[in-house]
């Protein structure tokens, strides 16, 4: 069976992620801070599952304590979620930022090169493609300019990976930019947690309607969009991660550098999640419209054919799908992870 580490795999994305590959017939090790997530994630992707899973609790910039990880398991291939992700703390805190995000890169790929793993996929993002480049996105298109200091993290991190495979012919590189990852596994067992008041929008308006907060202020409505509000690729967590178990398949059996968007191809406004989720859970989400927020585009959608063709995936679950199973998640787990 092959073994896939899943650095940061106890977060949102990775939880989810090792559902897929257990269910798909992979082995996975997390290793994991818990600086944004916790034990009991691991825990519930157990439950789900029905398999045990080894975890390591460490500091994956700790190049010692990850070499323990190494030494212990034949790696066949890493997934690189581990990263700090708030935007707005970003830019309070870069230099948190470039070395959390750029040092465990840096670790993992030491690491690698000591033992010998020759295959690692990186969880990029949408951002990656900045200011300049006209929507849907196309993997083709260049690097942007970044708005933030995690954005730019990301440039530097892919810039690094493509440097590395670069180098070393038999080192395989998947870099998936992922849109905006929403809802949760459909059992309401796992789901996005975010510690502190949420950035993200779905987050914001789950503790709205579970009565967390009072009320969601929907950042500007005098865009150049349809109806004003941006609009964003909202991905279902649940194909994301699909597209993940397709990633590694795709990375056991192929040489090289390849980047793929993974988001639906079709952007839905702020305004158009709102109702959704209204409609969807029939209950109504006490909101305002407020001031734009700064570093926010108009739109940010994916050209999703590359991995269609390539990996043979596409997302399968609705924008309704994506509001019903954060709903069912937020009100079956109203503190989170904590009890
Ligand atoms: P998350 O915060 O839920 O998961 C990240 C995990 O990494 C957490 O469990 C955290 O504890 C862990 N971690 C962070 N630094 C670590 C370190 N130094 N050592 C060990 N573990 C560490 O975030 P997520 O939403 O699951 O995102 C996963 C990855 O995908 C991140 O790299 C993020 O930047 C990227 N991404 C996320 C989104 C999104 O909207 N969620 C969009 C694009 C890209
Ligand atoms: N929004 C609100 N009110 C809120 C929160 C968000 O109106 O309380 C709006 C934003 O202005 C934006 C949309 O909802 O128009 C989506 O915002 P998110 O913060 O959920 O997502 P972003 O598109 O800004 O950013 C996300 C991730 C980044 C990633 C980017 C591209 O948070 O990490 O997608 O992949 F870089």
């Amino acid at each position: 069976m092959k073994k896939i580490l899943l650095a940061g795999g106890a977060g949102y994305i990775g939880s989810h992620t090792a559902v897929e590959l257990i269910n798909s017939g992979y082995d996975v090790i997390i290793a994991d801070n818990y600086s944004n997530s916790c034990p009991e994630a691991v825990r519930r992707i157990e439950e789900i599952t029905g398999k045990s899973v080894k975890a390591y609790e460490l500091d994956i910039k700790d190049k010692t304590a990850l070499e323990t990880v190494f030494k212990e398991n034949k790696i066949d291939a890493v997934i690189h979620f581990a990263g700090l992700k708030a935007v707005g703390e970003s830019v309070a805190k870069p230099v948190l930022y470039y070395r959390n995000n750029i040092d465990t890169t840096l670790s993992l790929l030491e690491c690698m090169e000591e033992f010998g793993v020759k295959n690692i996929i990186f969880s990029s993002s949408a951002t990656v493609y900045g200011e300049e480049n006209p929507v849907p996105y196309t993997e083709k298109m260049k690097r942007g300019t970044c708005t933030n200091p995690y954005g730019w993290t990301k440039v530097m991190m892919e810039q690094i990976l493509e440097d590395a495979a670069n180098a070393d012919k038999e080192l395989s590189v998947v870099l998936l930019r992922y849109f905006n990852p929403i809802g949760a596994h459909e059992s309401g067992k796992i789901g996005e947690d975010p510690q502190g008041i949420p950035n993200n929008l779905m987050p914001y308006v789950a503790q709205v309607a579970v009565g967390r907060r009072e009320k969601l202020t929907i950042f500007g409505n005098d865009y150049d969009t349809p109806d004003g509000t941006c609009r964003r690729d909202y991905i279902h967590v649940v194909d994301l991660a699909k597209g993940h178990v397709k990633a590694i398949d795709y990375i056991l059996s192929h040489e090289g550098v390849e980047i793929f968007n993974l988001g639906t191809g079709t952007p839905y406004s702020v305004t158009e999640i709102v109702e959704t989720f209204e409609n969807v859970n029939d209950m109504k989400i006490n909101h305002v419209y407020g001031d734009r927020r700064p570093g926010d585009l108009p739109e940010s959608y994916a050209n999703a054919d590359k991995a269609l063709e390539v990996l043979g995936w596409k997302t399968e679950k609705t924008l309704a799908d994506m509001c019903r199973d954060t709903w069912n998640w937020q009100k079956n787990n109203p503190n989170g992870y904590k009890k």
